[in-house]
Parts: structure tokens; sequence; C-alpha cells
């Protein structure tokens, strides 16, 4: 094995640039001479992806296991079962020599219209950043690297090349970096990909704010620092603020660097450590070399589905009408039902090794008759009319609508939340055909349910759930197994009730992220919006009881009881959300700061233990540039979903962080009144002047700020004594 050190030394300054710059498409650089290989990098990021070249036809893919989308996975909120899920891609990423795997992606979602939702986890950074955190634990855990993306503020596809993203601190902090500093501190991926996008004004690969103050300094972030493909604007300014290496290679641009080293405008020092991070990616990779030249595949497979059995969610089931008998008669509508939509578009689309259709798993239980419905976005008259025929006198129909690669995809943001026109069309007859009609949606993120939620009685959200999806699908219908999928997103009533409306994509250069900290159901709970399916929300074909809420504050942790109260075996995921009584700044009403699933027989009852986030408590305060947490009120809910609250406490948490800004004497004499900082000593001049709240002079006094006042009561007929007693008191907070 080289050494790291060893090997720098021995490098011309000219090969220590060539690290700064990959040497092919998905391949870094390396020196034969000193044993340095040329490490592979591919998406990602659920499962491998890997170009085959010998292929003579571009996009061409080497067959792998392909897991659910990410959204979906993070529907699971089992960290367990993705930690395996890391663990089985890293052996796929050995079988095909590959040492790191693109991904994960923890980006926002600030709007339900991005391209790439699909391929992010959550609208909630805690859930993104642990599922995120397992994920990586799983693939490291093999000795292949991951790269954590995009690096930051890339909520959205328009523009994506050249869009800058304005930011408050506060929601960068909480909302848009928690994701990545959870995973960062928890997982430490090997490499972390810059995004497209600047953001406050300064390109993301070039942003010495993120790549030095943030991940350096304050998350000590030890890794290498990638960027995206063609996303380095300015090669020297990026190395020269904490970009480690560019992608795609060759390094077409080595050449400029090394003039710009002899110009003196990057130092040695600075390529010395950027190289540095380079090569000990490398030796991580070497070290961490497996031989697989073999893979089960089947139980790759079976693992895929049991991600998928897990994520699927039950929107709404009517009278209980799922799950359905067997042997009954069931109509099954939609192109896929049998050529199953399980991906999205874009740069995580792979070539799967095997695919489970639904349709002839549903044939294994049920008297199956078939209709197309469909091909891709379009309905014919005569697709329509067979549809509408084998529905008729059918004991229940399960209709499969959903999102197309032209829909959801990366490269491109949706301008609507609808399904495609003809996919309604055709929900309308079939519902007007048979009212006991199944819905399975087979969508990356939202879609819009208006038009149909209310006459269908059971919705399902199915996904792009991986090549096993069929299976998995039908073992949730037949109920084989019961849903146990909770949305990791909630589903608005409509698109324009969604908080970034009117700030989504933005311009030409700046996209605002007016709804500051409130995304998602942070933004609908604090303005108590009705929502079509809040977020947390799915259901199970058992029911759950709640007990005995308990919080050991200095443990950080709550221990709540849940009983299986229902006829089957059922997983149910406790989430525990947290509600600030009383807060300076406005926060919002709720939110999730832990989670467990648990597994429960019928009629049996577990007691689960719930370690909170290390930052409960905590929010980001812009005035004092980190995060803090204000003493107070805060109820813990332990919640079936985030509309669905079940126990609660209150506790009052103690802290001395100055969150509260103390009144000056620029401030009014209300807000001195209102600080227990300065409470007793207005009261007690108040007192002096006999002016107290409800006197009628105590509305314009209260308005007034203090310096003002002051020269109010100079003015008016006082003993020099009261006065020079007011004077003295205000002078306490000078
Ligand atoms: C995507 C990345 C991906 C890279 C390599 C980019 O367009 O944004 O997510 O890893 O391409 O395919």
């Amino acid at each position: 094995m080289f050494d790291v050190k060893d090997v720098l030394a021995k490098l011309s300054i000219q090969e220590k640039i060539s690290l700064l710059c990959g040497d092919q498409t998905w391949q870094l650089t390396g020196f034969e001479k000193h044993n340095v290989p040329s490490i592979i990098l591919t998406d990602g990021p659920h499962g491998v992806r890997l170009e085959d070249k010998s292929a003579t036809t571009p996009f061409t893919f080497l067959p792998a296991t392909v897991y659910p989308a990410e959204a979906a996975m993070a529907a699971t909120f089992n960290t367990d079962l993705i930690h395996q899920v890391g663990q089985s891609i890293a052996k796929e990423c050995h079988f095909y020599n590959v040492s790191v795997l693109l991904g994960p992606g923890v980006n926002g979602k600030r709007s339900p219209l991005a391209g790439r939702n699909f391929e992010y986890y959550s609208e909630d950074p805690y859930l993104s950043g642990h599922i995120a955190a397992a994920f990586i634990n799983g693939v490291q855990s093999e000795g292949v690297g991951t790269s954590l993306k995009h690096f930051a503020g890339n909520e959205q596809e328009t523009r994506r090349f050249l869009i800058n993203s304005v930011i408050s601190q506060r929601a960068l902090h909480e909302i848009y970096l928690r994701p990545f500093e959870i995973a960062v501190k928890q997982a430490n991926p090997w490499t972390l990909m810059g995004a497209y996008n600047a953001v406050n004004g300064s390109p993301a690969c070039q942003n010495s704010y993120l790549l030095q103050d943030v991940l350096r300094e304050q998350w000590q972030y030890e890794g290498a620092v990638m960027s995206d493909w063609g996303a380095t604007r300015d090669k020297l300014e990026a190395h020269n603020n904490g970009l480690d290496f560019e992608m795609p290679g060759p390094g077409k641009q080595n050449e400029f660097l090394f003039e710009q080293f002899k110009l003196g405008n990057i130092s040695q020092q600075t390529i010395d450590t950027r190289a540095l991070n380079v090569l000990n990616l490398i030796k991580k990779a070497t070290e961490g070399k497996q031989q697989i030249t073999k893979i089960n595949w089947q139980q790759h497979n079976k693992l895929s589905e049991q991600v998928a059995k897990e994520s699927i969610v039950l929107l709404k089931n009517d009278n209980h009408c799922l799950p359905l008998s067997k042997n009954i008669n069931v109509a099954v509508i939609g192109q896929f039902a049998k050529d199953s939509r399980f991906q999205g578009g874009g740069s995580s689309s792979m070539t799967a090794k095997m695919v489970t259709h639904a349709l002839p798993e549903l044939e294994k239980v049920a008297n199956i008759t078939f209709a197309q419905g469909y091909i891709e976005e379009n309905v014919t008259t005569t697709q329509l009319a067979e549809a509408v025929a084998a529905c008729k006198n059918k004991d229940a129909v399960i209709l499969f609508v959903g999102t197309t690669d032209a829909i959801e995809t990366e490269g491109f943001d949706r301008t609507d939340l609808l399904l495609p026109k003809d996919h309604l069309k055709l929900i309308d007859a079939v519902l007007e055909a048979n009212s006991n009609t199944i819905i399975v949606l087979n969508c990356g993120s939202v879609v819009d349910l208006q038009s149909f939620v209310n006459k269908t009685p059971a919705i399902v959200m199915n996904w792009f759930n991986g090549q096993a999806s069929g299976s998995a699908i039908t073992d949730m219908l037949f109920g084989k197994i019961s849903p146990s999928g909770k949305l990791s997103e909630s589903f608005p009533i409509c698109l324009e009730h969604n908080p970034s409306f009117d700030c989504f994509p933005g311009g030409k250069n700046d996209v605002e992220y007016k709804e500051e900290t409130l995304v998602g159901y942070r933004y609908y709970d604090t303005k108590k919006l009705p929502v079509q399916f809040p977020f947390g929300h799915g259901l199970s074909y058992s029911n759950f009881e709640y007990s005995d809420l308990e919080i050991d504050i200095t443990q950080n942790s709550v221990t709540v009881t849940v009983k299986n109260t229902g006829q089957i075996q059922a997983k149910e995921t406790i989430q525990i959300y947290i509600h600030p009584i009383k807060s300076y700044l406005l926060r919002p009403e709720q939110e999730l700061k832990g989670f467990v699933k648990t597994d429960l027989a019928p009629n049996e009852s577990k007691t689960v233990t719930i370690v909170l986030c290390d930052r409960a408590f905590e929010h980001y305060v812009p005035h004092l540039n980190r995060y803090a947490c204000e003493a107070g009120l805060y109820e813990i809910r332990a919640s079936s979903s985030s509309r669905d609250i079940r126990l609660t406490q209150t506790v009052n948490i103690q802290s001395n962080d100055p969150v509260k800004i103390k009144p000056t004497q620029k401030d009014t004499v209300f807000e001195w009144f209102e600080d227990e900082r300065t409470f007793a000593d207005i009261d007690e001049l108040l007192k002096l002047l006999e002016i107290q709240p409800g006197h009628f002079f105590w509305g314009i006094l209260k308005s007034l700020p203090i310096e003002h006042a002051m020269q109010m009561i100079n003015n008016m007929t006082l003993s020099d004594e009261i006065r020079a007693k007011c004077k003295e008191i205000i002078s306490r907070h000078d």
C-alpha cells in the first residue's frame, strides 16, 4: 500500500495538478509507478450505474439491483434497513470495481415541482440526514466511498448551472445544510459533491463560506470535495476556496492551473492540500477493495423488495376496502402494472438486473382481467373502452397511474402537479365504471389528487419503488403484509398552497427562498392549513395505541409504549415532534426531532426509547451566528403522523444562551416591560411616574423608544428627585 505523504513528495507539480481533476469521465488520475490506481466513481444513488464500455450505443449501463428511489427509502423510516441497502450496493460496487458511489443526495424539497425530488429523501432535514447517514455508513462499512450531494442550495433544476440561491443564514443552516451536517458528523462520507448553482452570490464549487467556514471549520470535515459534473466555473477560485478535485476528466484546465501556479495565484501549499485529500481518498478506496466475483442477485432483489414493502404508503382506505381477498375477480388497468415504473429519469436511471412487474404477481393471487389503459402519457379511445369494459362486474379494480420520464426527471422542473391529462381521463372513466377502484400512484413525489381523491375508496403511494416493486405492491394489496410506509413529504391540497409557490423557480439570475424555514409541514402546520395528506401519514391494516410517554431530558430521550391492537402483525413509526410554546423568533409550529419504527404482533406492546436529535431544542440564531437554545416551555409530541398527535408532555428547558436580544435604550418601553432582564427596572420607573398598564397615557408611552420617553420625562412636571431617579434607572442598562 502506498504512503500518501511519500507519494506526494515524489510528484512533480504538474502531476499534483493532474490529481485535481478526473482523468476520464468516471475515473481519477492514478500513478502506476507509485502504485496509485486510477479509481472509478459512478452514479448512484439507489444502485450502481456503471457505463458499459464495450457497448456500441451510448447510455448503456451494466445491470445492477435497482433499489427504491430515495423519497421511497425515506418513507420506510427504517434506518437499519437503509444501512443494509448501503452494504449491498457496496458489494455490487466491488463486483464492478467501483470505488465511490455518487450519492446520496440530500437537497431540500422547498417546492413539490422540483424535478429531482424523487432523488432526495425528504422535506424534513432530520429525516433526510438520518436516512443518509444510515446509507453512507452501510456503503462505507464495506470499503466503498460515497459522495454526499449536491452541496448546497440545489433545490431546483431550472437554470441549475446559472441560478443563484438566495437563502437567509437561518434557513440555510436549519433546513438546507442540516441534512449535510447530520450525515457528515454521523457518517463521514469519503467525498462531498459541490452543486451547480451559486449560493448567496458565490458558485457552490468555489464558495469559501460553504467549503471552508462551514464544512471544514465548523463541521471538521476531512474527506475530499469534488465538483458536480461540469460545475466548476472558475477553476482557480474553486481550488483556492476549498474544492479538491473537478469532475469530469480529462483535465482540460490542468495547463491553465499550472500557469496560475507559476504566476503565484495558487500556492504550492494549496495544491498540496488538495492533492493530499485526493490521495487519501484513493488510499481509502484501495484499502477497502474486496475481490467480489459473484453477487447473490436474488438476495439483493429480496432486499430491494423489502424496502419497497416498507415504503409503500397507504394514503386512504375507506371502509377497509384493502386488503383485498384472494381469488376475487379483479380488473387491473394500466401499462405501469405490466411495465413497472420503478425509477425516475436522469443520472440515477439504471439498467435493472431483474424486474418484477405487478401484473404476473397479481395473477398469482386473484382472477385478473387486464387492460393496458395507456401507453406512457396517452390513452386512445380503444384503450379507454377496453379499460371500462374490463372493470364491469368485477369485485375490485386496481388502477396503476403515474408520472413518466418526461415529467419527473433530472434537468427539468415540473410546471404543475397533475398526473398526465390522459391518466386523469382514464381515472374518471374507470371510477365511473366501477366505484371500488383502488388507485396506485407510481410517482417519485407529490401529485395533485383533487380530481379523484373523494371518488375512490383507496389510494396507495407506490413511489418509484425499485425493480421488485411488483411483488411488494401485490403483497400489500392482498394483505400478506401490512403497509408501514409514512409520507416523507406533505401532499398539499393544491400547488398554490405551497409556501414557495410565488418564488419558485425564481428569476433569470436569482431564486429567493422567501418562505425561510417554513418548508413543507413546517409551513402547513404553522399556517394551520388543511393538507391532502400530512407529512408522516401512512395507514396500516392494524391499529396502534400509544401510552406512557416519558421524557428524560438529561439523556435527551423519550420513551413511549405502543400496542398493536389489531388482528395482524404490523409496523408502526413513532414520530417525536417538538413544539416551542413561546419563542422570541418565529419558529415552525413543530419539528420532527426523533423517530423509531417498531414491529408488533397482534396484542403485543413494546416500550420504545427514542433518542432525540442533539439539536432538539435549538435553532439557528442569526444575531449569534450559531445554533442556540431558548429557555422555556416546549411540548413534546409522540405522534403517528405530523397531524395525528397521540400523547404530549411539556418540559421546561433551561438555557443561558442569549437568544433574546436584550433591549437597549433604542428599544421601546413595552419591549423593556416584556423582557425579564429589564422588567423590574421599567416597572419601578413606571410606578414612580404613576403610570401603569391601563392608564390613559400607557398606550402612547409604551410605544416610545426609551430615549424618547426620557425626553418626555424631562419635560414632565416632576420633582428633580424623581427625574434623577428615572435617569438612574435607565442608566442601569447603558
Ligand atoms: C448530476 C449528479 C451526477 C453527475 C454524474 C450530474 O448531472 O447532477 O447528481 O452524480 O451528473 O452523472
